[in-house]
């Protein structure tokens, strides 16, 4: 978020518009309040006279809000874009939906397929619920459509409505898509979105109601509900279905819809719904034969009765006669004069009801909406757009979709967490920020400077954790280890052996190491070369190993170090930063994690890598490595005395940062 005091006046906390109070808005609203623990001014807009309109009538008004399953199996049921929804849901899963509604009050029941309703049943529950949450931190602005949206030129953004403007330091877009318009969701946010430099992809429905070519053979059925049965969509004529599941769905006027049906569309997409026909297992539990056994006998028993009488032993009324119809036979043919050809029909129109399929429903009535603005514009750990810093997009305006089943609410939630922990604690947010007297009286803003020392074994993920907080606090992240690693290559190259130390100390007054920041890591020159990975191999691993047990590298590198730190705010991570290189640190983690977890880790990256090893092997190695780096006499890493041991073996890195960021408010008193 860009903080700049000047427009200022009497309300001195950063701002943040966010427009629509839906799923996403209200979460991400009573979310980031929490979270900046009302460091940060929220505004909500939102066109209806009430919040989550649509949320109201989902799930027939029961609300799915979630699907109780563990985040690895959600993304199979997320067709559009799930590779992007990888951290924000891993970071905010269905679980903690769930643990996070029970604490608003609202007690939740999982029902068949993992479905997650409120105990009560009543949708209106959630969006209570959530409404409470929003409002208890934001300022909720009911009855306000926003008409435009745009920049200001101090870096901030204006909001337009009902005549006035507003600026505000940072904007989040949670529109919703284009279904259900009715309900308020009539595409603004995309309008809003382009306004601001982004694309949009065509939007599509998703997970929608299907015509049938034949209307009135499904008109015939109206209203008629099948449960348990069997769905499957292929290319007419046959070939490899495109869907095949077990569920419930009915019949309407135009086909047929349902939460079958619903998924079955979302399966369709791309393709020419008029070649494909769908095929329904009316007795998904009864093979073939003991099907035909069953006939057989329901026939024999009943010999004068019409064929419509016998089949209502075997189906609802309301088909016996479409039924008999597409099977070609006369509903009112006497149970005896069915031969065995047309038994074998009767037969195969169980197994596979035939229903060839015309389109779509429109866009309106689709449960969501499929495109959106493109996954790649956006910034996948904090829904921050990659084309506008602090504008951050939400919830269905994003190019991703899922089945039914609560996946898509779950989108919505996973995302708006991801952006209310970002803005909550992006830089120049208060988090990172210190209200200071100017020199005219006026309050200003300005960043005060943070060192944090982050130490630990080889492996416990040091530097991915030091990487994601130098993003999120907008510090320098300094790897030290590369700076280690640069000496050993520099040894090897120069045939020195790094054990030698005599040798090694004669040489550092040619060694010329110097940093830069790069996209993501930091880059080093040695000698007028960017090492790039070329430090990152066993051999310089080990070389590094033994140049960083010799005295007088270590001198060598400590004046760079604590220079750096001098100039600017730094996150560190190696064996003596809370100790000897950053002592004043004011948060210092000795990250660490069990020899098997780092042993697992480091596995699958070598699997990644294409290099055979085993996990044991591996733990007799990290074992060993941290024996040596313990007892070593030079710079033993160990915990300074003032560094808070964090064990991540259990956690995932958003939350083992998330740790930190605590630590980091606390000790710089920012509150
Ligand atoms: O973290 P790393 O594996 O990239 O570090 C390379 C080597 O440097 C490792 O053997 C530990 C050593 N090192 C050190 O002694 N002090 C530091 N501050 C950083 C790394």
């Amino acid at each position: 978020m860009n903080m700049t005091s000047t427009q200022r006046t009497s309300e001195q906390r950063p701002s943040v518009a966010v427009i629509g109070a839906g799923a996403a808005g209200m979460l991400f609203a009573g979310a980031c309040a929490e979270l900046s623990r009302g460091r940060l001014r929220l505004t909500v807009y939102e066109k209806n006279r009430q919040p989550g309109r649509k949320l109201a009538i989902t799930g027939k008004g029961r609300c799915n809000l979630t699907n109780a399953c563990p985040p690895e199996e959600f993304f199979r049921h997320v067709p559009g874009n799930p590779r992007f929804l990888y951290s924000a849901v891993n970071a905010f899963p269905p679980s903690e939906t769930m643990a996070l509604f029970e604490r608003l009050g609202v007690p939740l029941e999982v029902q068949r397929g993992r479905r997650v309703f409120p105990k009560s049943e009543r949708a209106y529950d959630v969006v209570d619920a959530l409404r409470a949450y929003a409002e208890r931190g934001a300022e909720v602005r009911y009855s306000s459509p926003v008409s435009a949206v745009g920049r200001t030129e101090d870096g901030g953004f204006f909001v337009e409505s009902g005549g006035g403007r507003e600026r505000f330091d940072a904007l989040v877009l949670a529109c919703g898509g284009l279904s259900y318009p009715l309900t308020g969701s009539t595409g603004d946010g995309f309008r809003f979105a382009r306004a601001l430099g982004h694309t949009v992809t065509p939007l599509s429905p998703s997970l929608v109601p299907v015509e049938a070519r034949d209307r009135a053979l499904c008109a015939s059925m109206m209203g008629l509900t099948l449960k348990n049965v069997v769905l499957t969509v292929r290319p007419d004529g046959g070939g490899k279905p495109l869907f095949s599941e077990l569920g419930e769905m009915l019949f309407t006027h135009f086909g047929v819809s349902g939460p079958l049906v619903l998924s079955a569309s979302a399966a369709m997409r791309g393709r020419d719904v008029s070649s494909l026909t769908a095929e329904i297992d009316l007795k998904p539990a009864l093979d073939e034969k003991t099907l035909d056994a069953r006939l057989l006998s329901d026939l024999a028993a009943q010999q004068n009765r019409d064929l419509r009488n016998v089949l209502a032993g075997l189906l609802p009324a309301k088909m016996t006669e479409p039924f008999a119809r597409t099977a070609g036979l006369d509903p009112k043919k006497k149970a005896n004069a069915v031969t065995r050809g047309e038994r074998a029909r009767l037969l195969a129109c169980l197994k596979r009801f035939p229903l060839p399929l015309a389109r779509l429903r429109p866009i309106e009535e689709a449960t969501v909406t499929a495109g959106g603005v493109p996954v790649k514009e956006l910034d996948p750990r904090t829904m921050e757009s990659r084309l506008l810093p602090g504008l951050y997009i939400i919830g269905e305006m994003i190019d991703c979709d899922a089945c039914t089943g609560g996946y898509n609410l779950q989108i919505a939630f996973s995302t708006a967490q991801a952006a209310a922990r970002a803005v909550a604690a992006s830089p120049g947010a208060p988090d990172a920020a210190l209200l200071l007297k100017g020199k005219k009286g006026e309050k200003k803003t300005m960043k005060p400077h943070i060192l944090i020392a982050i130490d630990g074994p080889s492996g416990a993920g040091k530097s991915s954790l030091a990487k994601l907080v130098a993003k999120k606090l907008d510090l320098l992240y300094i790897d030290t280890g590369a700076l280690y690693r640069s000496v050993g290559y520099f040894m090897l190259r120069r045939g020195v052996d790094p054990s030698d130390a005599a040798a090694v100390t004669a040489l550092l007054p040619e060694l010329d190491i110097r940093l830069s920041a790069g996209k993501d890591a930091m880059r080093v020159t040695v000698c007028g070369e960017d090492v790039g990975d070329r430090i990152r191999t066993p051999e310089v691993s080990a070389a590094a190993s033994k140049v960083s047990a010799i005295p007088a590298v270590r001198a060598f590198l400590l004046e760079t170090q604590k220079e750096t730190a001098r100039k600017s705010s730094v996150i560190m991570d190696g064996r003596d930063i809370g100790t000897v290189i950053l002592p004043e640190a004011k948060t210092k983690i000795f990250l660490t994690a069990s020899p098997e977890a780092r042993a697992k880790r480091r596995w699958l990256q070598l699997k990644e890598q294409g290099v055979e090893t085993t996990v044991e092997e591996l733990i007799e190695q990290q074992k060993e490595r941290d024996r040596r780096d313990r007892e070593r006499e030079v710079a033993p890493a160990v915990p300074a005395p003032d560094a808070v041991v964090l064990d991540n073996s259990d956690l995932t890195l958003e939350e083992t940062a998330e740790e930190v960021l605590k630590l980091v408010r606390q000790n710089e008193s920012l509150a």
